[in-house]
């Protein structure tokens, strides 16, 4: 018997994003592990167990999926927007064993961003994630990158590099000031908010922690 584990992208957060490929692996799942803002995203389809996710039980609820999994029970890991995209897969396939992992593609935090600035792929020279903390050598890639006139779309992390840290940072390292910048919150939620400006319009606190940032000229086309 090969065990199997699905990664399911659960879209950027509005049901209406979620794809029915979607629907149809949570309501065959006797196991559902997710973060609560994808569990109840799912309520209607839920049918198994549950098992919440936190930032603090990533490692062992990912083992015990394994477990399950095992036994021939079938195991969905919810993860935001898409599993491939700074997403579950990459912490799955490190503990990984003896399990076979198929990925059911969701609709990205990045794709609903550059679809709400009217971006093509081939506009962004480097996508970047800080959601799991900043480190030198990131920040090296950034500043980089924007002094090199590359248009970055990140994603930043409201504990240790805020969108307003993250403009105070390129500010301080001496970047224009009028550099075009977009900072869209809660993409795809009623409350969705779609800000433009530049580097120094926009560097003061209070957006959104769910945000995704897009730095450079092409976010004015
Ligand atoms: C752990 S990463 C996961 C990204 C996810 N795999 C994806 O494809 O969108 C979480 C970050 O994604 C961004 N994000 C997720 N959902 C969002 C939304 N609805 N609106 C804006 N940003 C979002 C935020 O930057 C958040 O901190």
């Amino acid at each position: 018997m090969t065990s199997k584990i699905l990664i399911v992208g659960a879209g950027p957060g509005a049901p209406d994003f979620i794809t029915p490929a979607a629907r149809k692996a949570v309501q065959n799942a006797h196991l559902l592990i997710g973060s609560k803002r994808v569990l109840d995203l799912f309520s209607r389809e839920i049918r198994g167990e549950m098992l919440p996710l936190t930032a603090n039980n990533i490692n062992e609820t990912l083992k015990r999926a394994m477990k399950v999994a095992k036994t021939g029970k079938s195991v969905v890991i919810l993860s935001t927007g898409d599993p491939c995209i700074f997403g579950l897969l990459k912490p799955v396939l490190k503990i990984k064993e003896d399990v076979d992992v198929e990925v059911i593609p969701g609709i990205s935090s990045i794709q609903a961003c550059m679809a709400r600035l009217c971006l093509c792929w081939d506009n962004i020279d480097l996508l970047i994630s800080f959601h799991e903390g900043t480190s030198p050598e990131k920040e090296k890639r950034l500043i980089e990158a924007v002094k090199e006139g590359k248009n970055v779309m990140l994603l930043p992390d409201s504990k240790s590099f805020s969108p307003n840290k993250i403009l105070e940072f390129l500010l301080k390292q001496g970047i224009d000031g009028s550099l075009p910048v977009a900072i869209c919150e809660r993409l795809t939620y009623p409350e969705e908010k779609i800000v433009k400006g530049t580097l120094k319009s926009l560097s003061r606190p209070g957006f959104n922690p769910l945000c995704v940032m897009m730095i450079g000229k092409a976010t004015l086309k």
